[in-house]
């Protein structure tokens, strides 16, 4: 369910043509249908309504103040993994009683600003994070409420850069480890215990990793309610994979439906962290063909995106599907679609077929509204992209183009040098 499609040979963001706002404000840039955002979220959250839950959108999947607030409308609830994290979902109208912090490395001042906000959970990864936090919280005077990520050590089957519910990986706390840091929480004045946490990977596409992991997580709140430690929150964590090229990963409701039926019984409120299967097919790049050639080896299409715009591609060697923004007919040829930066490794796809496209053609790669904009940089000096919102037939820029001058805003050249 998403909302580009053709009228006629034209694609449309529900009711916009993408080649007026490619006229308009020039390419390339990222469109996100609030529609389907809307949707996605709702699916996903609706599909949890028989049990009591909270779903707390991932912010580091599009951290788009206009993309939070169309959650933040909807009563969404964030999980966050940084101090700028808290203060955009803040800033967009997140109630702060609804965000979950994760994260390995936070620093004392993200403690004590995610503290001073009073945020629902503080998921801890390891023993000495819990350490300053308690110092923390005490010399703030307040109560921090706590879960701990633990480590389930189930293998997601997902790429391994994203698989983080393994014992080789840096996430969490091994559940003999957690057990002991619970008991010992528990006798803390300045610790509230809230909660559990894990999250084993992104992209996932099978149900089973998700029900194993609950399977472990379970017996572990089981075991600390014989310890008389009540834990209230449950945090299952994100991972729910999308198509992005033949892939065919459960609906929501498949999901909900598995974990739902795992859950029964335990007297916990579910929490979810879905980012990438509310925003990901909610959300496109837009470039444009800048320059065609052919060599002995290949032909090429440059276009004017590259891997600082969308770096999954080079980084992941992830797939996105490339579409045209106007379709021609004509034959297919097999290209590499290429953005401008000096490495190779700069590609957003690989021997496609696509139409012969020419100079001054649109194209859409689809399925970028996740780890898109957000993991974009300004490598090579490429001033960062508009991101565009798409209403019904109104479109509203969130993010403007940077300029030359946004490059250079923050350095200063000393008059000693
Ligand atoms: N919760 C935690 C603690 C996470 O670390 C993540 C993602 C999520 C929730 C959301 O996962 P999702 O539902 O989006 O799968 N840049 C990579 C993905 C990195 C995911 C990192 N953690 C990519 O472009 O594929």
């Amino acid at each position: 369910m998403h909302s580009f499609t053709y009228h006629g040979d034209d694609l449309y963001c529900e009711d916009v043509p993408l080649h007026v706002i490619a006229s308009e404000i020039g390419t390339p840039f990222y469109l996100y249908s609030r529609k389907t955002l809307e949707d996605h979220f709702r699916v996903f959250d609706g599909a949890f309504e028989r049990i009591p839950h909270l779903t707390c959108y991932s912010v580091k999947a599009n951290s788009n103040l206009g993309v939070l607030k169309v959650f933040a409308d909807l009563g969404a609830g964030v999980d966050v993994v940084s101090g700028g994290e808290i203060f955009r979902a803040v800033t967009a109208g997140i109630s702060p009683q609804k965000i979950v912090y994760s994260g390995v490395g936070k620093s004392r001042q993200e403690l004590e600003y995610a503290l001073n906000t009073d945020i629902l959970m503080f998921n801890v990864e390891s023993s000495q994070e819990l350490e300053l936090l308690g110092a923390v919280a005490q010399s703030a005077g307040r109560k921090a409420r706590i879960a701990l990520r633990i480590n389930p050590d189930i293998d997601p089957k997902t790429h391994p850069y994203i698989s983080t519910g393994l014992k080789k990986n840096k996430f969490g706390i091994k559940i003999e480890e957690a057990l002991q840091a619970y008991t010992r929480a528990v006798t803390t004045t300045h610790f509230e215990i809230a909660g559990v946490a894990c999250h084993i990977g992104s992209q996932i596409t099978e149900v089973s990793p998700f029900v194993d992991t609950l399977r472990r997580v379970k017996q572990f709140v089981q075991k600390l309610s014989t310890q008389g430690i009540r834990i209230e929150y449950l945090d299952l964590g994100g991972g729910l994979g999308i198509t992005y090229e033949d892939e065919q990963p459960p609906h929501p409701s498949e999901y909900a439906d598995a974990i739902i039926r795992e859950m029964d019984g335990l007297p916990c409120t579910l929490i979810l962290e879905p980012g990438r299967v509310i925003v990901g097919n909610a959300g496109i790049l837009v470039t444009k063909v800048l320059y065609t050639k052919q060599t002995d080896e290949k032909k090429f299409v440059v276009v004017d995106a590259a891997m600082n715009d969308l770096v999954r591609p080079s980084l992941y060697e992830a797939y996105h599907d490339i579409q045209p923004v106007a379709k021609r007919q004509g034959p297919q040829v097999t290209a590499d679609i290429v953005g401008p930066i000096c490495e190779t490794g700069d590609f957003i796809a690989r021997q496609r077929e696509v139409p012969e496209f020419v100079s001054g053609d649109c194209i859409a790669v689809m399925s970028a509204g996740a780890y898109g904009f957000s993991m974009s940089s300004n490598y090579n000096s490429r001033p960062r992209v508009p991101e565009v919102l798409v209403d019904n037939t109104r479109y509203f820029v969130v993010r403007r183009r940077e300029s030359y001058e946004d490059l250079v805003r923050l350095e200063t050249v000393p008059e000693e040098l």
